[in-house]
């Protein structure tokens, strides 16, 4: 039996190369060795104000893009959150075993409330028990994400632990696969910043045209120093050096050494060549994608129906062992 992978993301904004470095590419690369479900996330989304017809068409957008980079919704679920209603109703449940003290201690609720103390949604709050609904749901084994999530997946093994302690063994207690190099690629603009949707100034879409990845990249901050080295107290250059990295698959002595006595302004001429060249198929495969928007619904709502009995069965036993019903 091959262990269960969940991941997820939210129908917010432009995906970016580091949704893509630090989930999606571990995602496919593993493809193969999981029983995976990769869900688009829309009940997460809407924990901030949303549009709604921009959600609706980030839903299939974000759907889309997972089978451009390479998922293949015939191995893979490739499914929307809010298709299958056991994901709020168990987040209902774990909301009332979840401790508002863990909840509190949550680095990103803390941060995305910092500015907005009183007019953020109760949804925010309670964000990371709807992840531990996601995971629970269907028994998984490991969660792929980057690593601004993994207090999260923390989060999620306590609450198992907890139920299972209070109500007996229903939960697997799942575990965060997060990378070694790539699992928190940094902000184009402001290097000490995780890159992220919210900014597009320092994040490189998946969808941007090259002239527009060309432009962030040679406007990326570096520092007053001229050598091209991983070295991790220059966060800029290191932040570069590491996407051309993972997309160049060479190891850092050989591109030390390729970079030697050369300047910022050709390492970013090549960095931004190796980026462009590795989204073009993803972009293509994507319009082609696009094109047929009747597939990827089929998709959908397939994914929906063959993961449901699963989530309904869990919820059920979750019910029974609570008392409800
Ligand atoms: P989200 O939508 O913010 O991000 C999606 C995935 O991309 C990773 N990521 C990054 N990795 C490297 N560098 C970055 N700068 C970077 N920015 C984002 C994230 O770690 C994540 O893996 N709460 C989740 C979505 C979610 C989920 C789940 C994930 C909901 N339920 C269940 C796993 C399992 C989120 O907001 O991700």
């Amino acid at each position: 039996m091959r262990k269960r992978a969940f991941s997820g993301i939210q129908p917010t904004g432009n995906l970016h190369i580091g949704n893509y470095l630090g989930a999606i590419r571990q995602w496919v690369e593993r493809q193969a060795e999981f029983d995976n479900i990769f869900c688009v996330v829309d009940l997460h989304a809407i924990t901030v104000p949303q549009d709604p017809a921009e959600l609706h068409e980030a839903t299939r957008q974000v759907a889309a893009l997972y089978v451009a980079c390479g998922i293949d919704p015939r191995q893979s679920v490739v499914c929307v959150q809010s298709h299958i209603s056991a994901h709020a109703e168990l987040a209902w449940i774990l909301n009332c075993v979840a401790p508002m003290g863990w909840l509190g201690r949550m680095t990103q609720f803390k941060e995305k409330s910092a500015k907005q103390r009183e007019t953020v949604s109760a949804g925010l709050f309670v964000y990371p028990a709807l992840m531990a609904a996601d995971i629970l749901l269907y028994h998984t084994d490991v969660v792929p994400v980057g690593e601004d999530q993994r207090q999260h997946v923390e989060l999620t093994r306590d609450l198992a632990i907890r139920f299972n302690q209070l109500f007996g063994e229903v939960f697997t207690v799942p575990e965060a696969l997060i990378r070694e190099t790539g699992a928190r690629i940094m902000s184009l603009a402001e290097p000490t910043k995780k890159m992220s949707k919210s900014e597009p100034a320092g994040s490189i879409a998946l969808l941007d045209p090259p002239d527009t990845i060309r432009r962030k990249i040679a406007r990326a901050k570096t520092d007053p120093l001229t050598t091209i080295e991983f070295d991790e107290s220059r966060p800029g250059i290191y932040n570069l050096l590491t996407i051309y990295e993972l997309l160049s698959g060479q190891d850092r002595p050989t591109i030390e050494a390729r970079f030697q006595g050369k300047g910022y302004a050709e390492f970013k001429r090549e960095l931004a060549d190796l980026v462009v060249e590795a989204l073009r198929p993803m972009q293509e495969r994507y319009a082609e994608i696009r094109r047929d928007p009747a597939s990827i619904e089929a998709v959908l709502r397939d994914s929906a129906d063959r993961i449901r009995p699963t989530a309904e069965r869990t919820l059920s036993e979750v019910k029974v062992r609570m008392g409800l019903g």
